[in-house]
C-alpha cells in the first residue's frame, strides 16, 4: 500500500472534510470521521444553514446514477443551532474527546457576514480563535472562499486587503495556531490571494473553485434549481489545478488545498498531481455520504499502488511535467500527430456516412462513389477522426503521442 502521509499537514492522508453540512456540529463531524480523512473542517456557527451547494449541469451525470442526492434540493437546510461561541467551543471539545487522534480538527471562522453586519468582528475573529485553540482545535480555517463572492458583489472590500489583514488579525491573537485560508477562487487572482496568505503568515491556502451561479432547466416549474453561490463540479477541476500549478511553478511553497469538484480519486489525484498537498472533499461528503468518501481515499491509494507513486512526495506536482512542458516538446507532438492524420488513408471500414466531409474545412476528403477518400489538400488537423463512426479513419493516437514523450525522457513518477 503506498503511504498516503502529508508530512507538510501532519495528515494521515491528504483527504480534507471540508466545511459544509457533513461537518455541521459535533454529530456530522463525528458521522464523516469514518470516512478516515486526515482533516476534518467543523463548519462555522451563527451564519444559518449556509447557501448550500449547487453541484452544475451535469451532477447526476457526474455521479453516474444512483450514488447519492442532489445536495442542491429544495427541501430544508440543515439548521444551524449553534448560536454561541461558547456552545461553538463545547462542540470542539466534544469532537477533540471522541475523534480518532489521527484526525486532524480544524475549525471555520471569520464569515464575511460578520463584516457585512459591522460591528468589531476583527476583535471577534480574534476572540474567536483563542477560544477554539483553548477547546482544542488543531487549527482555524479562515472562510475566504465565501467573501470573494460576497465582498466582490457589494464592492466594499479589497479581496487581497481583506485576507491580508485577518491572517494578521488572528495571527497575532494565536501566534502557534496555524491558520489555515480558504481562499475564493472568483472574482479575484488566486495566484495573488495565495502568495498573500504565504506573505501574511497563513500555514496552508485552500484554492476553492466556487462561483455563484445561475442554470435551471427549461422546464423549470417541476425542477428544484435556483440561483446559489455554490457552483462547483467536476467543471471546476481543471481551474483549480491551473491555480495550483501556477502557484507552484511561480516558487510559493506553501502548503496547499486545494477544492472544487472532487467526486472521485482521480480528481483528487489530479489536484495532487498539481502540486496540492490535499484536497477538499465538499458536495461528495455531503452527497455521497461516508461511502463515497471511502471510496475516494481507497481509490487514490489504489492508484498510486498501480502506477508506482510510493508516497505523497511521487505523486504531488507530479503533472507539473506536462504544465511547464517544453515548447519544443508539444510542437512536436503536434506536429506527428499531424503527420499522422495527414498521411492515413481511408480503411475499407469506410460506409460511407460523409461525416469526415462535413467537418472537413480544407477539401481534405471527399465522396468517392460509395467510400471517402483522402486528398493532397488535407492539413493533418484530425477533425475527421473524431467523427468517423466506423475507424475507417484512424491513427495509433497514444502510441505517437507517448513516441514523443518517451524520446524526450519525460516519464511519470520520477
Ligand atoms: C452544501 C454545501 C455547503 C457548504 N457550506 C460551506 C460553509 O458553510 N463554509 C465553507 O467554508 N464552505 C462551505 N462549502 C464549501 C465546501 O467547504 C468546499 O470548499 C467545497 O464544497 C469544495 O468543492 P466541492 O463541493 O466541489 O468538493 C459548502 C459546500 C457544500 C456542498
Ligand atoms: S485531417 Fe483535417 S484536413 Fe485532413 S481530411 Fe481530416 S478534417 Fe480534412
Ligand atoms: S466518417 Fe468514416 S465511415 Fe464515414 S464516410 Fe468518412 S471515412 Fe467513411
Amino acid at each position: 500500500m503506498a503511504d498516503l502521509y502529508v508530512k507538510e499537514l501532519n495528515m494521515i492522508n491528504p483527504f480534507v472534510i471540508a466545511s459544509s453540512p457533513a461537518t455541521q456540529g459535533a454529530a456530522n463531524v463525528l458521522k464523516s470521521a469514518a470516512m478516515g480523512p486526515g482533516a476534518i473542517v467543523l463548519r462555522n456557527f451563527g451564519h444559518g444553514a449556509g447557501g448550500g451547494s449547487y453541484i452544475g449541469p451535469d451532477s447526476k451525470a457526474m455521479y453516474s446514477g444512483g450514488m447519492c442526492i442532489h445536495s442542491h434540493a429544495v427541501g430544508r437546510q440543515i439548521p444551524d443551532n449553534i448560536s454561541t461561541l461558547e456552545q461553538y467551543c463545547e462542540e470542539v471539545a466534544l469532537i477533540k474527546k471522541n475523534l480518532d487522534q489521527d484526525i486532524r480538527l480544524w475549525v471555520s471562522v471569520g464569515h464575511y457576514s460578520d463584516i457585512l453586519k459591522g460591528g468589531d468582528w476583527e476583535k471577534n475573529w480574534a476572540n474567536q480563535a483563542k477560544e477554539l485553540k483553548r477547546a482544542g482545535a488543531d487549527a482555524v480555517e479562515l472562510h475566504f472562499n465565501t467573501p470573494g463572492v460576497a465582498v466582490a458583489k457589494d464592492r466594499i472590500f479589497d479581496y487581497h486587503q481583506l485576507l491580508r489583514h485577518s491572517i494578521q488579525v488572528i495571527k497575532k491573537a494565536v501566534p502557534d495556531m496555524p491558520i489555515m485560508a480558504k481562499l475564493a477562487m472568483e472574482s479575484c487572482d488566486v495566484l495573488t490571494s495565495i502568495r498573500v496568505a504565504e506573505a501574511a503568515g497563513a500555514f496552508a491556502a485552500g484554492p476553492t473553485a466556487r462561483w455563484k451561479g445561475f442554470y435551471f432547466d427549461l422546464d423549470w416549474r417541476t425542477t428544484e434549481a435556483r440561483p446559489g453561490s455554490g457552483y462547483g463540479g467536476t467543471q471546476a477541476t481543471p481551474l483549480v489545478c491551473y491555480a495550483i500549478a501556477e502557484a507552484r511553478t511561480s516558487g510559493l511553497t506553501i502548503p496547499l488545498y486545494g477544492g472544487g469538484g472532487v467526486f472521485s480519486y482521480e480528481q483528487a489525484a489530479r489536484i495532487i498531481m498539481a502540486g496540492s498537498q490535499a484536497v477538499q472533499l465538499g458536495a461528495l461528503a455531503c452527497s455521497g455520504g461516508v461511502e463515497a468518501g471511502k471510496k475516494a481515499i481507497d481509490g487514490l491509494n489504489r492508484f498510486m499502488d498501480e502506477n508506482g507513486y510510493k508516497d505523497m512526495d511521487s505523486l504531488r506536482g507530479d503533472a507539473l511535467k506536462l504544465f511547464q512542458m517544453p515548447g519544443e516538446v508539444a510542437a512536436a507532438r503536434q506536429e506527428r500527430l499531424g503527420d499522422a492524420y495527414r498521411l492515413a488513408e481511408v480503411s475499407n471500414q469506410c460506409i460511407g456516412c460523409r461525416r469526415c466531409v462535413n467537418v472537413c474545412w480544407h477539401q481534405g476528403i471527399r465522396m468517392n462513389g460509395k467510400a471517402a477518400e483522402k486528398t493532397s489538400q488535407c492539413i493533418g488537423c484530425g477533425y475527421c477522426f473524431q467523427v468517423c463512426p466506423t475507424g475507417a479513419l484512424k491513427v495509433e493516437k497514444e502510441r505517437i503521442l507517448s513516441s514523443v514523450f518517451e524520446e524526450n525522457h519525460i516519464r511519470r513518477g520520477e
